[in-house]
């Protein structure tokens, strides 16, 4: 079982063929609202993709709250953890120009994450579960929850998404570190621009008591380490639409790959499929993939996992 804590936004989705300059108004190309947040994201991808998910997040009681809330029931997973509060929900401002994305967000009812609502939450989570978390809840809370969770035996995933510096008292209780590369030069002083770089960030990692780190770079794939040695996972090329919520399919899919018994490296393998596949759609949540979706191209490209 995973256990989803985190975000719910509701995003509005401007895409332009340039930004506007300072004082400049200009007309989007297009515009939709679609339900995302990187919480949500992550909660849909392991659902999509056919695991067993309960996400653990608030939503305001404005009228973002309860379309976001049954989005991801309709997905499979299990809502009964994610609380409705006073005030506005998450939102994300979002930017698509040429498929790269520039995110604003405005946290809401998501920093009213409470360490009572985690308790209840968690409460019959046992030794092998899954908590995977990103960073655009509480910090304070997102240590405690991972503090509980060791205590039980689960896996803890962290997505230090967005980057901010972080206390060691939360990620001595990290098991698997999954950053892109700017939030690993935030994390770590180190960008990992090239293969000496990328071993100095993953030994910092190390040296904070983290056995596992994914670096996802891109374009460039990703890069796995759990040892000495780091293997990478060369990209499926595809044309981009949107890279939104490309990063949470991959760390979603992850998660549900060492749910479901894969190692590390084959579950980096797979998820690096599903992530292609959101890149090719607009929109967050929406774009992931399903199961069948995946298993499909990896069965008709040959992919070895
Ligand atoms: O990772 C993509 C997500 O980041 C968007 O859906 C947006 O809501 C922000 O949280």
């Amino acid at each position: 079982m995973i256990y989803v804590l985190g975000s719910l936004n509701m995003d509005l989705v401007a895409q332009v063929s340039r930004m506007p300059k300072a004082g400049e108004t200009m007309y989007a190309d297009s515009f939709y609202t679609n339900c995302g947040g990187k919480g949500a994201n992550q909660t849909a991808a392991v659902a999509k993709l056919g695991g067993k998910v309960a996400m653990i997040g608030c939503v305001g009681n404005d009228a973002f709250g309860q379309v976001m809330k049954d989005n991801l029931a309709g997905y499979g997973a299990d809502v009964s953890h994610i609380v409705t509060v006073d005030g506005p929900s998450g939102v994300a401002l979002i930017t698509v120009e040429k498929g790269e994305n520039r995110i604003i967000i405005d946290g809401g009812a998501n920093l009213k994450l409470t360490c009572a609502q985690v308790d209840a939450a968690l409460d019959k989570a046992v030794s092998g579960d899954i908590l995977l978390t990103q960073l655009e809840s509480d910090p304070q809370i997102v240590a405690y929850a991972f503090e509980i969770a060791r205590k039980k035996g689960m896996t803890t995933v962290l997505n230090p998404a967005p980057a901010r510096e972080l206390p060691d008292s939360l990620l001595k209780n990290v098991d698997i570190i999954a950053p892109n590369e700017t939030e690993t030069e935030i994390l770590t002083g180190v960008m990992p621009k090239d293969e000496a770089h990328l071993a100095l960030a993953v030994k910092h990692f190390y040296g904070k008591g983290i056995k596992n780190v994914i670096v996802t770079l891109g374009g460039k794939g990703a890069a796995v380490s759990f040892g000495s040695e780091i293997t990478y996972i060369e990209p499926r090329k595809v044309t981009p639409v949107d890279t939104t919520a490309a990063g949470d399919t991959f760390v979603g899919s992850v998660c549900l790959c060492l749910d479901k018994g894969r190692d590390i490296v084959s579950a980096c393998r797979f998820a690096s499929v599903a992530a292609s596949v959101t890149i090719t759609r607009a929109g967050a949540a929406v774009s992931v993939p399903t199961a069948e979706e995946v298993s499909e191209i990896i069965a008709e490209e040959g992919i070895k996992l």
